[in-house]
C-alpha cells in the first residue's frame, strides 16, 4: 500500500514539473479533467474489462439504492461512483447520482491525469463490511469481518480469522487466469471450474479438487442455514427471548456473507452451531 502511494505522488509530482516546465503552473494543474465516473470513458481502450463490469451488480449498484423506498444520500458512498468523487457540497443526491460502482470508484482515471496507480479507496472491504453490527438488526455485507472471523461478542463465537486471511478480495474475485484479469466478479463460475482455486500461488494444478472443496463448503453450510431456519420457524413464539436473537443474528450474519461459508468455513459452521444449541435449549 505505502509503495503505491509513494507512486502516485511521485508522478503528481512529476506531473507538476512537467506542467511548470510547458509554463503552465497552478494553472494548468486547474484546466484537468475531473476524473469521470463514466465507464464509456475507459472503454474505448479497456474494451475487455468494460465488457465484464458491465452485466455485474457493481454496474448497477445504484438502481438497488434507487430502487429503494426511503433510501437516504448516505447509501451512495458505496453505491455510486459519481457520488464518491464529487467534491463536499456538490455531491449528486439519490435522484441525480448517475452511475453505479464503475472503473473510478476503484481506479484512478489516468486520462485525467490522476496518476496510473491501480487502485484508489475505498476498497473492497471498506464497502464490503457490516460496520457497526448489534443484535435485533439484521447485518448486511459482513464479507470483511466473515474474513476476518470478528463477530459482535454477544454471538458467543471467539474471533476465527479465515486460513485465507492473507489473500486479498481480489485474489479469488478478480484472478489471473492464462495471463488474462478477471473483472466479472464472480469466482466459481462453471466455465472458471478447473481454475478458479488453481490460480498461481494458490491450488496451482490442483483447481478442480479445490473448486470441488469450495462447492463441498457451500452444500454443508447451505444444509446448516436451513435447518437453522426451520428451528427459527418452529420457535417462532420465542422470538423476543435473547437466545433467539442471537440465533436470528447468527444466521442472518452466515447467510448475509453470501459466500456460503467458502470465506471462513470454521466460523460459519460455529456461529451455525451455536444457533441451532440456543434454539434447541429454548
Ligand atoms: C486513450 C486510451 C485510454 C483510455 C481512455 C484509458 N486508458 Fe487506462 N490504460 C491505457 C494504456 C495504454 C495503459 C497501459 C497499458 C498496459 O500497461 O497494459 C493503461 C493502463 C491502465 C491501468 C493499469 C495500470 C497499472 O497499474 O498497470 C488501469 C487500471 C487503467 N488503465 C484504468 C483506466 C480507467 C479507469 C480509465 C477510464 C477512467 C482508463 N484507464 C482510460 C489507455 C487508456
Ligand atoms: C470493484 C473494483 C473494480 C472495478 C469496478 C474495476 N476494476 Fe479494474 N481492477 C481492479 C483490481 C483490484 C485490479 C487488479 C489490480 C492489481 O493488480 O493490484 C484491476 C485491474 C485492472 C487493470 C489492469 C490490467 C489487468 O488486466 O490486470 C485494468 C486495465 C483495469 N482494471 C481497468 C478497469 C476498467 C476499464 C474498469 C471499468 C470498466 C474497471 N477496471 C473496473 C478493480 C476494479
Ligand atoms: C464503492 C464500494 C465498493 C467497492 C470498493 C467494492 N464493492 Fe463490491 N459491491 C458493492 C456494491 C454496492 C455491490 C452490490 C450492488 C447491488 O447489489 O446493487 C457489490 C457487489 C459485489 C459482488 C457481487 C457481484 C455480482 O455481480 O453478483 C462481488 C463479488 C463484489 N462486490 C466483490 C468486490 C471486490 C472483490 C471488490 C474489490 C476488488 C469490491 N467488490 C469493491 C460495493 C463495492
Ligand atoms: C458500507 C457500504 C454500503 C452502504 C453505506 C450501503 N450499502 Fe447497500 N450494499 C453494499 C454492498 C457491499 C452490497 C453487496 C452485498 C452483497 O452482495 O453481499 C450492497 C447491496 C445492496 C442491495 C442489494 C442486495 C440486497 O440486500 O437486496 C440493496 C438493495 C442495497 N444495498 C441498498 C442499500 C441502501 C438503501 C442503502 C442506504 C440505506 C445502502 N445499501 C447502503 C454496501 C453498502
Ligand atoms: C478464498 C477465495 C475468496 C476470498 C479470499 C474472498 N472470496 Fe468472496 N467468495 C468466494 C467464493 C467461492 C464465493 C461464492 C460465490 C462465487 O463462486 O462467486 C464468494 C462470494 C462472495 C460474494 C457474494 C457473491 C454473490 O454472487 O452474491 C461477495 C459479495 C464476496 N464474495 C465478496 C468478497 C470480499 C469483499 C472479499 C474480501 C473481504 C472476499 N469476497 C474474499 C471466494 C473468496
Amino acid at each position: 500500500m505505502t509503495g503505491r502511494i509513494v507512486r502516485v505522488s511521485a508522478l503528481l509530482a512529476l506531473g507538476a514539473i512537467a506542467g511548470a516546465l510547458v509554463g503552465g503552473g497552478p494553472a494548468a494543474a486547474t484546466a484537468l479533467k475531473a476524473p469521470s465516473a463514466d465507464p464509456a470513458a475507459c472503454a474505448k481502450c479497456h474494451p475487455r474489462a468494460a465488457k465484464e463490469v458491465a452485466p455485474t451488480k457493481h454496474e448497477t449498484a445504484l438502481q438497488s439504492v434507487q430502487k429503494t423506498a426511503g433510501a437516504g444520500d448516505a447509501c451512495l458512498k458505496c453505491h455510486s461512483t459519481d457520488y464518491l468523487l464529487a467534491p463536499e457540497g456538490r455531491k449528486p443526491s439519490v435522484k441525480t447520482a448517475r452511475f453505479g460502482v464503475t472503473c473510478t470508484a476503484c481506479h484512478f482515471d489516468h486520462q485525467a491525469k490522476e496518476g496510473i496507480d491501480d487502485r484508489r479507496p475505498p476498497l473492497c472491504e471498506d464497502c464490503h463490511s457490516g460496520g457497526q453490527m448489534q443484535l435485533g438488526q439484521a447485518p448486511h455485507h459482513p464479507q470483511n469481518e466473515m474474513m476476518l472471523g470478528t463477530s459482535p461478542p454477544v454471538t458467543g463465537v471467539p474471533k476465527m480469522p479465515s486460513m485465507f486471511g492473507k489473500k486479498d478480495c481480489n485474489g479469488c474475485h478478480m484472478p489471473v487466469i492464462d495471463g488474462k484479469r478477471y473483472h466479472d466478479f464472480s469466482v466459481l463460475m462453471p466455465d472458471k471450474q478447473d481454475y478458479s482455486c488453481g490460480i498461481r500461488g494458490c491450488h496451482e494444478g490442483q483447481g478442480a479438487k479445490y473448486t470441488k472443496l469450495a462447492r463441498d463448503w457451500r452444500a454443508q453450510t447451505a444444509k446448516a442455514l436451513a435447518e437453522v431456519k426451520a428451528l427459527l420457524e418452529a420457535k417462532k413464539a420465542k422470538s423476543q427471548s435473547e437466545a433467539y436473537k442471537v440465533a436470528l443474528f447468527n444466521c442472518q450474519f452466515v447467510e448475509s456473507d453470501r459466500s456460503q461459508g467458502v470465506h471462513n468455513f470454521p466460523f460459519a459452521m460455529k456461529l451455525l452451531e451455536v444457533a441451532k444449541a440456543k434454539l434447541a435449549a429454548l
